[in-house]
């Protein structure tokens, strides 16, 4: 499978009866796809666009080492797999006006994840190494109006896509201070 097939794929399967489950088959067979995974190259850190309409975001998303990204929303359905490296999601629930932990999933090279609309979950790179990921979004996902919380407090705000881009460049430059990090799939 190359990078074009799987968002055609994934567009195809927003046609299905249960698109995240068709996508969930898609996710599966491209991560663990060697071919796959070379035809993404080098990505850069961060979140790279895939595919981005209306009804479908796709994204290569590169974790730096030992990134930590807190808690937000969706609001829409998503599914991710990991080809490379690991990414530890923490889960929260909201309680009245305030949101707590419940549970959490740990996913490793191979595994793929789904994640209903009103999920809303922290993500953690665990290990000195990139980890990369496919991200699969069942609707816009810069355009749609959601939430996040503040690490620390647990306080909401309006999701705001540069304090995540900054949480990226924040944990690209504890790279840069600590010296090169283990190669992954996702970067080697
Ligand atoms: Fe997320």
């Amino acid at each position: 499978m190359r990078v074009d097939e799987l968002t055609a794929e994934c567009v195809g399967a927003l046609s299905e009866s249960e698109p995240r489950l068709a996508v969930h088959t898609v996710l599966e067979r491209a991560v663990t796809d060697r071919t796959f995974v070379e035809s993404l190259g080098s990505p850069t850190p961060g979140l790279n666009v895939l595919h981005h309409a209306a009804d479908l975001t796709v994204l290569n998303v590169v974790w730096p080492p030992l990134v930590s990204l807190f808690p937000h929303n969706h609001l829409m359905w998503a599914a991710i797999g990991i080809y490379g490296g690991r990414e530890d999601n923490t889960f929260y629930r909201r309680q009245g006006r305030a949101i707590i932990a419940s549970g959490g999933k740990e996913l490793g090279e191979g595994d793929v994840l789904l994640l209903g609309d009103d999920a809303i979950h922290a993500v953690d790179n665990p290990v000195r190494a990139y980890t990369g990921a496919i991200h699969v979004y069942g609707g816009d996902f810069f355009a749609t109006p959601r939430s996040q919380w503040d690490a620390d407090t647990l306080k909401e705000a309006p999701y705001d896509i540069e304090a995540v881009r900054e949480a990226f460049a924040a944990a690209e430059r504890a790279v840069a201070a600590n010296g090169a990090p283990r190669s992954t799939n996702a970067r080697s």
